[in-house]
C-alpha cells in the first residue's frame, strides 16, 4: 500500500497493526518491516518531511512518528514470536517428533598442539616445583649472547643469526629462550628451579624442518651440589611425561658457550625398536641441547659460581610436538591453515 507521509500517524498505525495481525509467515513480517521502518519506508519519510512543517507542528509531529515506530516494533515482535510458537507447536504434535533427540551442538574449536604440549609440560615441570616464566620475545644482544658468554664475533654466533630491531645491534629478536636463564638468576635468589616456554626466532633458510619462528622450552635448575646426575633424572621425567612410558636417554658431548660440560641428549626411538623413518634407522632421537651452567653465566646473573651450580637445557618444543603428532614438516605449525589445525 502507498503511504502518503502527511497521512494521519492513527490511521497509518491501525493500518499497520492490522496488516501485521494477518500476516502469516516470516516473509511477510519482514515486508512490513520494510515497509514501515527500514530506510525509506513509512517513519523515515514522515521524519524526513518536518523540516517542511510550520514550526508549531514539527514538534508534535516527530513525537508521533516515533510513538508509531515504537509500536509497530512491538507488534512485529510480538507476532514474530507467536509464529514461532505455533510452528513449534504444530513440529510437536507430529508423529515423528523425538523430544529426547540431543540438541544440534555448536561446532568447538581446538588448541594448538603447541599449546596442548605447552600446557602438559607446565602442568609436569610446575608438579616437581618448577616456576613457569617468561621473557621478551625482542632482547637485548646482551642477554641473548653476551651473557651467555658469546662475545660480539663469537663463532657460535653464526648458528643462531637473528634479525637485528635497530641500527646499533644491540636489540635483537630472541634467537632461544636462554636469554631468561640470565633474566632469572637476577630476579630470583637461588635455589630455584624454572621453566621457560615461548617463541623464538632465526635467520634461517626454511626446510621441514627448520622454520624462521619456531617454539623452545628453556629448563634452568640453579642450587647447591646440582650435578648431571641431576640433569639426567629431570630429562628422563619430562620423556616419561610426554610419551607416558619411560624411555632410554644417552648423552653425546655438545658444544654451546653457556654450559660447560655441553651435552645433545638423545632418546630411545619411541616409535620403533630396530628402527624406522622418524629414527633415521638409528633408534635414537636428537632430542635437546643441555648441560651443566658455565660459571661465566652464572656471574652474569649476578650469582656466585663457588657457591651455587646448576643445569640447563633447551627442548625444540615445535620439533617434539612433530614428533609426538607425526607431522611431517615444521611449516604446517604456523600456517595459520585451518585443514591442518582442525586435526588435533
Ligand atoms: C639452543 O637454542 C640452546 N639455547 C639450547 C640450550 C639451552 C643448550 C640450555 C644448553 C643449555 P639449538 O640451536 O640447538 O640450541 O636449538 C635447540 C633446539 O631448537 C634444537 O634441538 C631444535 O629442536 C630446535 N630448533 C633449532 N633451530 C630450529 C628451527 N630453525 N626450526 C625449528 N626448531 C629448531
Amino acid at each position: 500500500m502507498a503511504h502518503d507521509s502527511t497521512h494521519d500517524p492513527e490511521a497509518l498505525l491501525q493500518d499497520a497493526l492490522a496488516r501485521v495481525a494477518t500476516a502469516n509467515d516470516a516473509d511477510a513480517l519482514r515486508a512490513l518491516d520494510r515497509e514501515f521502518l527500514q530506510k525509506g519506508g513509512v517513519v523515515a519519510s514522515i521524519l524526513a518531511s518536518i523540516p517542511n512543517l510550520p514550526p508549531e507542528k514539527r514538534k508534535e509531529t516527530g513525537q508521533r512518528a516515533n510513538q508509531l515506530k515504537v509500536a509497530i516494533e512491538a507488534a512485529l515482535l510480538e507476532k514474530k514470536s507467536a509464529l514461532e510458537g505455533a510452528s513449534l507447536d504444530a513440529e510437536r504434535a507430529g508423529g515423528d517428533f523425538d523430544a529426547t533427540l540431543p540438541a544440534a551442538r555448536e561446532a568447538r574449536g581446538s588448541l594448538h598442539p603447541i599449546t596442548q604440549v605447552t600446557r602438559e609440560l607446565e602442568d609436569l615441570f610446575t608438579s616437581m616445583g618448577y616456576t613457569v616464566l617468561d621473557g621478551p620475545e625482542v632482547e637485548l644482544d646482551w642477554y641473548n649472547f653476551e651473557a651467555l658468554n658469546i662475545p660480539k664475533d663469537h663463532p657460535a654466533r653464526d648458528s643462531q643469526d637473528t634479525f637485528y630491531c635497530d641500527k646499533d645491534g644491540k636489540v635483537v629478536l630472541r634467537t632461544h629462550t636462554s636469554p631468561v636463564q640470565v633474566r632469572a638468576m637476577e630476579r630470583i635468589k637461588p635455589p630455584f628451579r624454572a621453566i621457560v616456554p615461548g617463541k623464538v626466532f632465526r635467520q634461517e633458510s626454511t626446510d621441514a624442518s627448520h622454520e624462521h619462528t619456531f617454539h623452545q622450552m628453556e629448563g634452568l635448575v640453579v642450587g647447591k651440589d646440582v650435578s648431571v646426575g641431576h640433569l639426567i633424572g629431570a630429562m628422563k621425567t619430562l620423556l616419561r611425561g610426554v610419551f607416558g612410558r619411560d624411555i632410554e636417554v644417552r648423552l653425546r658431548p655438545g658444544y654451546f658457550p653457556f654450559v660447560e660440560p655441553g651435552f645433545e641428549l638423545d632418546a630411545r626411538c619411541p616409535f620403533c625398536k630396530s628402527g624406522c623413518s622418524v629414527c633415521k634407522q638409528s633408534t635414537w632421537i636428537e632430542l635437546l641441547p643441555c648441560g651443566m651452567v658455565h660459571p661465566n653465566v652464572l656471574k652474569s646473573g649476578g650469582i656466585d659460581p663457588e657457591e651455587w651450580s646448576g643445569f640447563a637445557f633447551g627442548l625444540g618444543l615445535s620439533r617434539l610436538v612433530m614428533l609426538r603428532t607425526k607431522i611431517d614438516d615444521v611449516r604446517h605449525l604456523l600456517s595459520g591453515d585451518l585443514r591442518f589445525l582442525e586435526q588435533f
